[in-house]
């Protein structure tokens, strides 16, 4: 299994250009699913999550001619409507095909995505909404089948906000007879995206951004042409690189105006940030303040930059709280930091992060993505060396990192 090693202490300094994001491309290619005319993804970032779905799309007989960072996908000729267990188990992101495949085939069976290590994530939101559109639903043998005619549009009122529970109604609901009215949705820029795209395809959506989006189906959706939005959480990642190694990193090909939350928060911890067309640099120097951090659905602090945030608190001034509201199990790289010398008291819900003067290299082990990337960045800002293991989980959302730091000065190396 592959490792990543990296000597800290470095400051970052250059450019970093963004990829696409991850999780708007995914939704893209599920949307395929909706229309037997042909598609195009351009801009997808190459990670093995955008392989995997690609894997599955192939599987349910979608022709995919993909090429680097472009997709043309057709599904004229759909030889299956299964998301099998192998697949799902290591994308929960597939179950993003149920709502496509229904509304189209009239049946789908995807295997439940279980639980993760960031918490149970249940999808009743998205089987109850389907359900309201008309679908017959039944859970057996770890199968969602799910059946139906023409759906039909409905008033649907979801219990909290869900990114891809909002993704896969909307894909069903534009092929659905009549008004849906999705109260409650989520307003990530994923989702607007994938908005975008749906009305392209000839659905008739608005208020996309908000938290009502309603949609008129049609009986049949055109192909599409779409360019995957920048990818926020590592636009994120990169600026929180360069603040905790005291660096003068910017980030080009990006958009600033989907980190607002973030970038608030880096000002108030005395980072300079700089913004201007697609870039924004951020350069560190004066020491870093405490401040408190509390995830919550865009356009809120993303859950997805929490841990990587907690690193830049650990190296603060003073105490931070970190409270994060999103996912049940999300601090487990708070227990790795402390391996390196951070000081933070996980209680429930809440991290109590005291700012230490310096963090040591050790050998660390990931849990997750961002878990990962936390890791990374501990490991850019601490003395001496650090090993993360179990870096498959960093493969899944963050193109050609090493090679990224790297150029940004960092000592990172990549060992089997
Ligand atoms: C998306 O996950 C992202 N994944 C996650 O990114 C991200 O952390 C999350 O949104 C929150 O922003 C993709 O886009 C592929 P949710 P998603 O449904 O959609 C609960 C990363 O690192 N819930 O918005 O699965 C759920 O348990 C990943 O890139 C229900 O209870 O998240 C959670 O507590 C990790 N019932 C909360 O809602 C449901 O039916 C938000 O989950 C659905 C969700």
């Amino acid at each position: 299994m592959d490792r990543i090693v990296i000597q800290g202490g470095v400051s970052l300094k250059g450019e970093v250009p963004i990829s696409g994001a991850k999780n708007a491309a995914m939704p893209l290619m599920a949307a395929c699913l909706l229309t037997e005319e042909e598609c195009r993804v351009e801009n997808l970032p190459v990670l093995h999550d955008v392989e995997s779905f690609l894997s599955l799309l192939r599987r349910l007989g979608v022709r995919v001619d993909s090429r680097g960072a472009s997709a043309e996908l057709q599904a004229s000729d759909l030889a299956g409507s299964r998301a099998p267990y192998d697949l799902v188990r290591k994308m929960r992101a597939s179950v993003m095909v149920l709502g496509p495949l229904v509304a189209r085939m009239g049946k789908a069976e995807v295997s439940l995505p279980g639980g993760c290590a960031i918490g149970v994530r249940p999808i009743d939101q998205h089987l109850k909404g389907l359900a309201v559109l008309g679908v017959d639903i039944r859970l057996s043998d770890g199968y969602i089948h799910a059946r139906a005619g023409r759906l039909r549009g409905a008033e649907i009122f979801l219990d909290l906000v869900t990114v891809t529970g909002t993704k896969n109604l909307l894909m069903a609901a534009a092929l659905a007879d009549g008004r849906t009215r999705i109260h409650n949705a989520a307003r990530e820029p994923e989702v607007v995206q994938l908005a975008e795209v749906l009305s392209a395809m000839g659905a008739e959506v608005r208020g996309a951004g908000t938290d009502t989006v309603e949609i008129v189906g049609v009986p049949r959706l055109k192909g599409f042409e779409a360019r995957v939005i920048p990818d926020r959480i590592e636009t994120g990642t990169y600026l929180l690189a360069g603040a905790v190694t005291g660096g003068e990193v910017c980030v080009t090909g990006t958009l600033p105006e989907h980190v607002g939350a973030l970038t608030g928060k880096l000002c108030a911890a005395g980072i300079d940030v700089r913004e201007g067309g697609d870039r924004i640099r951020v350069k560190a120097g004066r020491p870093v303040k405490a401040v408190d951090v509390q995830t919550a659905p865009y356009p809120g602090f993303a859950t997805d930059i929490q841990a990587q945030m907690m690193v830049l608190l650990c190296l603060a001034q003073g105490t931070s709280v970190v409270s994060e509201t999103i996912f049940e199990n999300r601090f487990m790289h708070a227990a790795e930091l402390r391996r390196m010398g951070a000081d933070i008291r996980v209680e429930g819900s809440h991290a109590v992060v005291t700012g230490v003067d310096r963090l040591a290299g050790a050998e660390v082990m990931a849990t997750d993505l961002r878990a990962s990337a936390s890791l990374i960045l501990a490991g850019l800002a601490a003395e001496g060396e650090t090993t993360v293991n179990r870096v498959y989980h960093i493969d899944r959302g963050y193109e050609r990192i090493e090679e990224k730091l790297s150029a940004l000065g960092a000592k990172i190396e990549r060992v089997e």
